[in-house]
């Protein structure tokens, strides 16, 4: 009998999804660039290889599949992408669906989704090789009934949250695409700020890594629950497999990236929407690279960061200062897909993004479930304004603001949690210093000016 899906690339990611698929009682084909590996994975697959097709041409590929085929890519994305979609086309019949489930840039799917070459879905797949493996959360993107004909499969596949699926249609085109990198986003600020977290306990307070890793265990049976607070406390406490030191003490301080959470902000910028937090945490990845420079600085000017004694912070207040920077940098993510969700008219639904990313997901956590029920009652409105929200801030905000001013006083950079601070302080300041700007831009350019009573187009005295 003939598969129910096929699969091309079977790297790390597209290996553990296909075992996934088998697992749960699909029959699957599958295909790679490189025979030998296709025979590898086959062979290593164990019960689940009698579900499995191997094959060692794409003719052979397509051939393997039931009508109206429905086909995975999973190899890297970009060029290799568009290739192998201009491969595979013709061998395809015109209902035949190609899924992208790579991490494709939203743009390159909107423009695969719109080329006419027939049905096409962007899907965002996210939990790393554990997730592909066991259950990632899955965010949908192209034509609804393309995602109906295999969403049997993707939700059968996805993470659970209690039962239900974390695998949704996010909208049409680029749409599930685009709510990855948004995801993604979030996630370089969450990295972010638990990495700034775990300077001010190192250089501020002198903690060694076992005490950071007891920090971060107790924080993750609590308001904080989350995968990345979780696997933090596990890094912290980890040794290195040669030398037997603490494992932090043998990475170098050097973060590397592929590019999602920079294509976040910048698309940002393109739709001016707000989000400090993530921009932010992106930054200190690039300048977390620089590290010649970083040395050079450290010569010329001293060390930054210095001891705090008794000005550290309690660890409650870290914790605190974690909690209220999370849910602003979370504010920032849900109003950049609102506002994205108006610019392409996708009808993004945010309840429904923060029930996707409940389980499976990197960004998985406690407070998830909480957002979507806030951001339901709240009708897509910023989770600052959500009631549930608004009441955590209010009980949290000191601690963020004593946090930053502390970690500045003594020198710990700060990046991401100083901007949620700053980006907090602005939204809640009804009256802002914008007026200087304006002022400014009529002085050298006569750009004109608003004023109070409701005139519009007005200008200063030098306009005379
Ligand atoms: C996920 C991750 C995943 C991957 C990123 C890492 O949701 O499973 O986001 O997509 O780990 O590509 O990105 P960087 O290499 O940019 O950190």
């Amino acid at each position: 009998s003939q598969a129910t899906i096929g699969l091309i690339g079977l790297g790390t990611m597209g290996a553990a999804l296909a075992l996934n698929i088998a697992d749960h009682g699909f029959d699957i084909a599958v295909w790679n660039r490189t025979t030998n590996v296709t025979r590898d994975f086959h062979a290593s697959a164990g019960q689940l290889a009698a579900r499995i097709t191997p094959t060692e041409t794409l003719e052979a590929l397509v051939e393997a599949i039931a009508e109206p085929r429905a086909i995975i890519l999973m190899v890297p994305a970009g060029q290799a992408v568009d290739d192998q979609i201009a491969a595979l086309r013709p061998l395809l019949g015109p209902d035949d669906l190609i899924i992208d489930a790579g991490n494709a840039n939203f743009h390159d799917t909107n423009r695969r989704s719109r080329d006419g070459s027939g049905p096409f879905l962007g899907i965002g797949v996210s939990g790393g090789e554990e997730g592909a493996r066991h259950g990632p959360a899955i965010m949908g993107g192209g034509q609804r009934a393309d995602w109906n004909r295999v969403a049997p499969i993707l939700t059968a596949i996805a993470a659970k949250f209690d039962d239900t699926p974390c695998a949704n249609w996010m909208g049409e085109e680029g749409a599930g695409h685009f709510v990855k990198a948004v995801h993604n986003g979030i996630e370089y600020a969450d990295m972010q700020m638990i990495a700034e977290i775990y300077g001010i306990l190192r250089d501020g307070m002198g903690y060694g890594p076992d005490q950071v890793a007891k920090v971060f265990n107790r924080w993750n049976d609590g308001p904080l629950q989350s995968y990345l607070v979780e696997i933090s406390g596990k890094v912290a406490g980890a040794a290195d497999k040669e030398t037997g030191k603490p494992l932090l003490e043998v990475i170098v301080d050097a973060a590397g990236q592929k590019g999602t959470g920079r294509w976040t902000a910048i698309e940002a910028q393109h739709l001016a929407a707000p989000i400090p937090c993530i921009e932010a945490a992106v930054v200190a990845r690039n300048l977390s690279s620089r590290r010649d420079a970083r040395a050079d600085g450290e010569r010329l000017f001293g060390a930054g960061p210095v001891p705090m004694g008794d000005a550290a912070p309690t660890e409650d207040a870290l914790e605190n200062a974690l909690i209220c920077g999370k849910i602003l940098c979370y504010a920032q993510g849900y109003e950049m897909i609102a506002a994205a969700s108006e610019q392409y008219g996708w009808s993004l639904d945010l309840p429904t993004i923060a029930r996707t990313w409940r389980a499976g997901c990197i960004i998985r956590s406690a407070m998830l479930d909480d957002m979507a029920t806030a951001l339901a009652e709240g009708g897509n409105r910023n989770l600052m304004f959500a009631p549930h929200f608004t009441k955590r801030i209010q009980k949290s905000h000191a601690a963020l603001r004593q946090v930053v001013a502390t970690g500045v006083a003594h020198g710990v950079a700060l990046p991401a949690l100083g901007a949620g601070l700053a980006y907090f302080d602005a939204m809640r300041t009804a009256r802002g210093t914008a007026n200087m700007i304006q002022g400014q831009r009529d002085f050298f350019g006569l750009h004109g000016f608003e004023r109070f009573d409701g005139r519009k187009d007005q200008h200063g005295p030098w306009a005379d």
